[in-house]
């Protein structure tokens, strides 16, 4: 089926056909044939790159140019939701009959916000979580949603992201009975039950725009699904190197899974000894363009000069530990082509658009702690696989695992190669992940009686899996603990949110967390100082993630608890009567610490060197504790602690920098982080009145600022710039006439 011949208005097919597709896919063909078009509810279950996206195009384009409706987009990740943000805007050119153009927004970020701004926008692309806390929230224009599209919603499956996404689309089909519902997924093995569920069709394919070859290597033999063989050369030691050079040899890139973040490292250690042959003059000089991103982007530490090493040598490792700047420099560079082989953990396997011609599972067991090593499952290993094959640069893709003996080939061939993915199951009914959910449906007045929530939570995946019984027992306990802690309350058949339960939803919070905060800010430590709040908010289930202590620090640890013991807002876990709880209380310690070693200004090289905490980790612990932090201001404001809101908002302020007080002036300006307010600071330049008198010729001088991020300052601070400075600096850049004269 031509694109030209889609029941859709011109301008949109204009805009398909620009982007160089002029015919659809198997599987689009099928869901337009079915009527996704016509405003059936679907699930769409096909592979990796199959183009689900294009479906849901055409039916928010429908929508919103022929139905006047309006469209939400549902992603897992805020990477995600950007990236579709990204794909969107190209429709922004058409126009609606209205006479207005077709309009985008995108929203990921803050959870205590209703923001009503949304309403402006015809397609508005969110994460989850975000849904969720809007739905709290009662934004107005969700009940105006006329197409629902929930992307990756095999994620139903996910213990920890699951409940969120399915809390979230049972809530939209409450308040938006007539909408459509289009969820793109993965392939598994139960797509129909989940549309039986979402009152859905379902259309499943195996299609995939590249053949996917699947196999297993052993030694030097490749033995492929339908029978095939393969030998490869033995140039290096291990087989996962020689299959990767095997692939630049034929002129492609390789892409490796492996277990843990370690192993990714050591891997594309090793790799890089073996490519060096590989590389020429003209890519070795592209390869240092990225060493000087990399190393020029954010703070310079061991992590990113080690990057800098592999990368040179056409390789790097991917994984959460890296910033988001490295790793989408990374992810860049590999999609040009001049990373030959990136290792990567799992993290990478859903989501971003990577694909290589060949991937590599070298480790399929997975270690958690508590459980031990575990084969991964099914439906990872597809999505791993799926990323093989560059549509329009491949013919076929090769998606390889690696055994060690011959059974272990069988295995792998058996359990992983021949396989269907599973079937997914809800994670719903857990009390943890449960308490939040019945305080919200109460909290936004999704339910106001008992029986209402049990009817709520009865249409959930969950209970069309399973039965409604089941999840029956933990609503209840649920509803007591609220009660317990004054969060709900009731009269007669009502029951209704109190203040505390109310603020604790839109807080987005577990409510064991806000009891903890709300105790806390009551009971208080002996001696209050900026540890007692950051171990608070570390102390709370809400934490991620959590640190867990090395065995070389815990006597180093229990020593910093020890000489701490007065500012803490929790009893110290006694270390003989129980030893996790207190290697818990000392991971929570930890974290602490580690914020406020980044508060004092210390660099993030130091960080990793003193406490393992790679810089990924810290931005995340950054973004937590932020969160809680607000969190708990919010509740010592609810709860009348007028004494210790602005310590809290100073901390929270602090974190989010990494800088000591004396700096938050600075840091407040666009373009300046803490190494170049700290630069600022000492060279006697400490307030925005000092800024805006300094000469320009002396601010440029100093470290680390230069003309560009000097004119940003003067701009801000409404400073003043010689019209000779302005000129010189004129000449190297290229700048816009008209803001020249008010400096
Ligand atoms: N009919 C088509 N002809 C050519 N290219 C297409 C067509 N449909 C989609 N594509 C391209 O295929 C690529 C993958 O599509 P898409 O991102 O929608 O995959 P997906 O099915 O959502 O996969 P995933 O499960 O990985 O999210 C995109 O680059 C898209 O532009
Ligand atoms: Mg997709």
């Amino acid at each position: 089926m031509k694109i030209e011949d889609l029941p859709v208005p011109e301008p949109v097919k204009r805009v398909i056909i620009n982007t160089g597709i002029t015919e659809l896919y198997p599987p689009q063909e099928d869901a337009i044939r079915a009527g996704a078009l016509d405003g059936k509810n679907f699930i769409l279950a096909s592979p990796t790159a199959s183009g689900k996206t294009l479906i849901a195009e055409l039916c928010a384009l429908k929508h919103i140019l022929e139905k006047d409706g309006r469209v939400l987009y549902l992603t897992p990740l805020r990477a995600l939701a950007n990236e579709k943000f990204e794909e969107f805007k190209k429709y922004t050119i058409i126009k609606k009959k209205n006479g207005r153009w077709v309009s985008v927004g995108i929203s990921t970020g803050d959870y205590d916000a209703a923001d009503p701004w949304l309403a402006r926008y015809d397609i508005i692309i969110t994460t989850n979580e975000k849904t969720d806390s809007l739905l709290r929230h009662r934004a107005r224009w969700m009940n105006e949603i006329s197409l629902v599209i929930a992307d990756e919603v095999h994620l139903l499956n996910n213990a920890d992201r699951g409940p969120t996404l399915e809390v979230v689309l049972a809530r939209l089909m409450q308040i938006n009975p007539h909408a459509q519902f289009l969820a793109l997924s993965a392939t598994v093995k139960n797509a129909e039950e989940a549309a039986e569920w979402l009152k859905a069709e379902s259309i499943t394919t195996d299609w995939r725009p590249v053949t996917l070859r699947e196999g297993v290597l052993l030694h030097d033999t490749i033995q492929f699904k339908d029978g095939g063989t393969e030998n490869i050369k033995k140039p290096a030691k291990k087989p996962v190197l020689n299959l990767a050079l095997h692939t630049i040899q034929l002129g492609g890139q390789a892409l490796v899974f492996t277990g843990t973040r370690r192993n990714a490292v050591s891997l594309a250690k090793e790799m890089s000894k073996v490519l060096i042959p590989f590389i020429s003059k003209s890519l070795s000089r592209a390869l240092m363009r990225i060493v000087e991103k990399i190393l020029t982007t954010g703070e310079r530490t061991r992590i990113s000069e080690l990057l800098s090493e592999l990368i040179k040598h056409g390789t790097a490792f991917h994984h959460a530990g890296l910033s988001g700047s490295q790793r989408r420099i990374i992810e860049e560079a590999f999609r040009e082509g001049k990373i030959k082989v990136l290792t990567a953990t799992p993290t990478l396997a859903f989501g971003v658009n990577l694909p290589a011609r060949i991937v590599i599972i070298n480790n399929y067991r997975r270690y958690e702690s508590g459980y031990g090593y575990y084969p991964i499952p099914v439906l990872e290993y597809k999505q791993m696989a799926g990323r093989a094959g560059r549509p329009r640069y491949d013919t076929i893709g090769e998606a390889l695992l690696i055994a060690n003996t011959e059974d272990e080939r069988d295995y792998l061939m058996e359990s992983y190669v021949l396989a269907d993915p599973e079937r997914i199951w809800s994670k719903l009914a857990v009390e943890r992940i449960l308490r939040s959910h019945v305080l919200a449906t109460i909290a936004s007045d999704f339910a106001h009686t008992e029986q209402g929530i049990y009817d709520f939570f009865g249409k959930t995946f969950y209970a069309f899996q399973y039965d409604s019984h089941a999840i029956k027992g933990v609503i209840t306990k649920t509803l007591k603990f609220l009660y317990k802690e004054k969060m709900i309350d009731v009269s007669s058949e009502n029951v209704f949110a109190t203040k505390f339960g109310r603020r604790t939803s839109e807080l987005y919070i577990d409510p064991v967390s806000a009891v903890l905060i709300r105790d806390a800010l009551l009971n208080r430590a002996p001696r209050l100082t900026n540890l007692s709040f950051l171990h608070m908010v570390a102390h709370t289930p809400d934490m991620f993630p959590k640190l867990r202590p090395y065995s070389r620090e815990i006597s180093n640890l229990a020593i910093f608890v020890d000489g701490h013991r007065e500012e803490f807002m929790f009893e110290v876990v006694d270390e003989w009567s129980d030893r996790i709880s207190y290697e818990a209380f000392l991971g929570e310690a930890k974290l602490a610490w580690v914020l406020s070693t980044w508060m004092e200004e210390i660099s993030e090289d130091e960080v990793i060197a003193r406490f393992r905490v790679q810089p990924g980790d810290l931005y995340r612990l950054i973004g937590t504790s932020r969160w809680l932090l607000y969190a708990s201001q919010e509740l010592a404001t609810l709860f009348g602690h007028k004494d210790i809101t602005s310590h809290l908002a100073k901390i929270t302020e602090r974190v989010k920098r990494g800088v000591k007080e004396e700096l938050l002036p600075l840091v407040k300006l666009e373009g300046i982080g803490r190494v170049r307010a700290r630069i600022l600071y000492n060279a006697d330049l400490r307030t925005l009145n000092d800024l805006k008198k300094v000469p320009f010729d002396k601010l440029i001088k100093l470290p680390f600022i230069g003309s560009k991020i000097a004119k940003e300052i003067k701009e801000q601070v409404g400073g003043y710039i010689k019209s000779k400075d302005w000129k010189n600096l004129k000449k190297g850049k290229d700048w816009e006439q008209q803001v020249i004269t008010k400096y």
